[in-house]
């Protein structure tokens, strides 16, 4: 009975993949959307006075009218190379957003002020202490702005299609009150847009002149479709503007329900037409002038994500569910006699007690009550962690403590009234969800994690949190499975609960993801980072959480699909992103061995990587295939693994800069904007994995004019140069990865059964060299665990190999490395120059030479920096 709703939308997933957007609304069925598209403003905004109202230093603000209606435009120019642009109705009170941006965000910086002469337009300069190049200028009228970058327009607000709707009592039919706001913003120098994660389609952002809006409402949507814009799990209300010579970008500051309309015209620019169905129009503008800058500018303002435990980075196996101590401890079992490396294990809802979360089935505890220790003693002993499901509806059931104190202590989102706790159904049954938007509230729940009875004196094993069903889920299909948008939260404890709940609703997720931070880090006393993985999402959520696509189904399209949705959340900082593999739903035919094997193929590449299936589907574990297949997926998952140290530098490297993890093809090659299967992790590995049934070959793109690249994943390596398509040969079961020419790669080469075995174990370095014979990279490494990093006590350094078959190891700032011991085992060439391209070398010490090169007691005899000489 409590799984109704899933069981309806299993039995579509089975019989009919096409049914799901049926469960939701398209645009003309819902009421800003129905309103605001496909119509114009017929009254254009006006600035009255091109001298600002009020100006600062920093912040000006200049009165606009719209017929008889006033509005107040605020403007500033923030560093590196931002702009926040706000408009306000007079008299209005929309809700403003809290908690999205990173801390000391936004820093506005001093300006210059300027009307012109004719009267016609003002602008807005840097102070030159600033040494910012961007600028703007504002037209009287009809009201327009244009964001500069070295005096060059990149992105205009004009006053087609700026509507503000607010007008203290203007109701629709269905008697809500209105607060519609809509803007048009065009990419001047763009010839493609990218964004508006989440949605399963392609990076490219299509023209939706024929098609319905991308919509951004965090939903649960279920069994959704592959290459289309319904609205997902997650929202980043983000676009970027790219083109061979600039990208630039816009985020809106705003949680409400919203549509985008894109529009490519022959000769024009690209431009993307916002339909908002409430809160305030906070638009942030990025000028870049390239991915890298505007990536880094996103993430100055949404934060990054911190580093994560280095065991996150393994392979995860999740079930709905595994129901019993027993099988979880023989799903270990298996995984080690298969010789398939494990990191941790996942419980869904059904380990709980009556899906009464923080507490344990009897099924784990056993007579003595023990069962659940001695499992966690278990995992312990055999390098495995535990992650368990932590949704956000709490049992309506006055004997479930959780409960009990949620509702005296008044922490739970209310009806419409404001007075009557909300109660929809979710797993299970009835259920109240906690309000999160109220601080008291997020630290009743956070407590919770800190329950022995929960954890079981094993925090250390019990690492990780599912935080899942949290766009909200409720299984009530008038609302589109969620809670109705009049229902109201609290920003205080002690206030009144007032903010309806559709100004925050994308922001839901977020929010219960911040108090399960904030749970993890008392448990663990500030001292262990957090593994939060959430299935809704918005901006700056990956300061919390690492996120995965959702209940995506085991076919090509969704796979496919998979690399461009985790590519674009990389490049909107949710970098630790996955999907899961082999895929969710049940289809019937089940999925073939071969689509399985490919799925595993493919996740490798993905930051977040965790096999997973719906409860009604036959096993689907890495053994639970034979032959060729399973052999494949072995291959695969070692793959990964002997990844590790890079992934786990490429992580640091994101806390630092914002960087993406995974990027694809433009990201490093401007001009590459139509690669959806290739997929870059880093600047040094490029993969091509196979995403259709029974192909032979494969076409891989090889970018660059200049650049070598070397194919790793045959038996031995070949060379090739750049700006070509290669066809590659995969009937054996073989999935293309290239090296870059350029780049030094350190692996682990040994065979480990998980992140914690291999950590202490020796690495190997690749040398891949380019086309004028060097090669850099980086090495990182730290405890693995806590956040002594920040203290600096890492390892890190620049390795670098020059046409003297030299390879230097230095530094990269401050650190404290001692006890980070890292060993090179091997040196492995890769020369195109060579008739033997791969070639192993080894330093060579004054004629003697070394099998192994200790990175720490070179740095530690020589302060700057080691050089050895490499001989073959
Ligand atoms: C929905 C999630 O997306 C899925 O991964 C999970 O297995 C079910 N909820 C049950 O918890």
């Amino acid at each position: 009975m409590l799984l109704r709703w899933y069981i309806i939308l299993g039995v579509l997933a089975a019989f009919t993949i096409a049914a799901d957007h049926t469960l939701f609304k398209t645009c003309e069925k819902v009421g800003v959307c129905q309103r605001l598209r496909n119509t114009t403003a017929n009254e254009l905004f006006k600035i009255e006075n091109l001298k600002p109202t009020t100006a600062g230093n920093v912040t000006n603000t200049w009165q606009l009218s719209r017929g008889t209606d006033k509005f107040t435009l605020t403007i500033e120019l923030l560093n590196n190379a931002k702009v926040r642009f706000q408009l306000k109705e007079e008299g209005s009170k929309r809700y403003e957003l809290k908690d999205v941006l990173d801390e000391n965000q936004p820093q506005p910086i001093k300006v210059k002020v300027e009307p012109s002469q004719d009267e016609k337009k003002t602008t807005i300069t840097p102070d030159p202490s600033t040494k910012e190049q961007h600028s703007i200028v504002i037209y009287k009228e009809p009201l327009k702005v244009a964001f500069l970058y070295n005096e060059k327009e990149l992105v205009v607000l004009d006053s087609t299609n700026l509507v503000m709707e607010y007008k203290n009592g203007k109701f629709d039919e269905k008697d809500v009150e209105i607060k519609d706001i809509g803007f048009n913003v065009i990419f001047s120098d763009a010839l493609k847009l990218y964004g508006l994660h989440h949605h399963a389609y392609n990076l490219e952002l299509p023209d939706t002149s024929d098609m319905e809006p991308f919509r951004l409402r965090n939903s649960d949507t279920a069994n959704f479709e592959a290459n289309s814009p319904m609205a997902l799990y997650g929202s980043v209300p983000v676009i970027y503007g790219h083109s061979n010579s600039s990208t630039t970008g816009i985020f809106l500051h705003n949680a409400a329900e919203q549509w985008v309309d894109i529009r490519y015209t022959k000769d024009g620019s690209p431009s993307a037409h916002f339909m908002v169905d409430s809160g305030s129009f906070d638009l942030f503008v990025m000028l870049g002038p390239n991915i890298e800058n505007v990536v880094q500018q996103f993430t100055d303002l949404t934060g990054k994500a911190q580093m994560p435990q280095l065991w996150t980075l393994g392979y995860h196996q999740c079930r709905w569910s595994y129901f019993t101590r027993e099988e979880v401890l023989g799903v270990v079992k298996n995984m080690n006699e298969g010789g398939f490396p494990l990191d941790a294990i996942w419980l869904d809802i059904d380990y709980t007690d009556g899906k009464k979360y923080f507490t344990w089935s009897d099924k784990f505890t056993g007579t003595d009550g023990k069962g659940v220790e001695t499992m966690l003693e278990t995992l312990k002993g055999k390098n495995k962690k535990l992650v368990t499901i932590i949704d956000p509806h709490i049992k309506v059931d006055e004997k479930y403590p959780v409960y009990k104190e949620g509702k005296d202590g008044n922490y739970f989102v209310k009806e419409k009234d404001g007075k009557k706790d909300f109660v929809g159904e979710c797993w299970p049954g009835n259920s109240s969800y906690v309000d999160f938007l109220n601080p008291a509230a997020r630290t009743y729940y956070a407590n919770h994690y800190s329950d022995r009875e929960f954890h079981q004196g094993y925090p250390e094993v019990l690492a990780g949190i599912w935080n899942d069903m949290n766009e909200p889920s409720v299984f009530d299909p008038h609302h589109e499975w969620t809670m109705p948008f009049d229902n109201k939260h609290k920003s205080t404890n002690d206030g009144e609960a007032e903010i309806e709940h559709r100004d925050i609703h994308n922001i839901y997720g977020f929010l219960h993801t911040m108090s399960t931070h904030e749970g993890l880090m008392k448990r663990d006393n500030n001292a262990t980072r957090p593994f939060i993985l959430t299935r809704s999402h918005f901006a700056g959520s990956q300061r919390y959480a690492a996120m995965w696509t959702g209940d995506n189904t085991p076919d090509w399209d969704h796979l496919k699909n998979s690399y461009s949705e985790c590519m674009l959340s990389n490049l909107v900082g949710l970098v630790f992103c996955g999907a899961d593999i082999p895929g969710f739903f049940k289809t019937v035919p089940k999925p073939t061995d071969q689509f399985v094997y490919r799925a595993y193929q493919a996740g490798i590449w993905l930051p977040f990587f965790r096999g997973h299936a719906s409860n009604d589907t036959e096993s689907r574990e890495p053994y639970s295939y034979g032959g060729k297949p399973r052999d494949l997926i072995r291959n695969a998952i070692k793959m990964r693994y002997r990844h590790i140290p890079t992934w786990y530098q490429l992580f640091y490297e994101h806390t630092q800069t914002g960087a993406p993890v995974i990027r694809p093809l433009f990201y490093e090659f401007p001009g590459e904007i139509e690669h959806n299967d290739h997929i870059m992790i880093g600047r040094g590995i490029l993969a091509r994995p196979v995403f259709d049934e029974d192909v032979k070959e494969v076409t891989v793109h090889l970018p660059g004019k200049d650049e070598k690249w070397y194919r790793i994943d045959g038996n031995s390596v070949q060379a090739y140069n750049g700006d070509q398509e290669v066809t590659i040969n995969v009937e054996k079961g073989e999935s293309p990865a290239f090296y870059r020419g350029g780049s030094i790669i350190v692996t682990r080469d040994r065979d480990v059964m998980s992140t914690e075995d291999g950590k202490r174990l020796p690495v190997t370095v690749y040398v891949n060299l380019n086309k004028d014979l060097k090669a850099t990279g980086k090495l990182y490494n730290d405890d693995g665990v806590s956040f002594e990093y920040k203290n600096n006590k890492k390892l890190y350094v620049k390795l670098s190999f020059t046409e003297e078959h030299m390879l230097q190891v230095e530094p990269i700032g401050e650190q404290k490395h001692d006890g980070l011991e890292v060993v090179i085992e091997k040196i492995v060439v890769n020369d195109w120059n060579r008739t033997h391209v791969s070639t192993h070398h080894q330093a060579d010490v004054g004629g003697n030479f070394l099998s192994h090169i200790n990175i720490i007691h070179a740095l530690r005899n020589n302060e700057n920096k080691m050089i050895y000489k490499l001989r073959r």
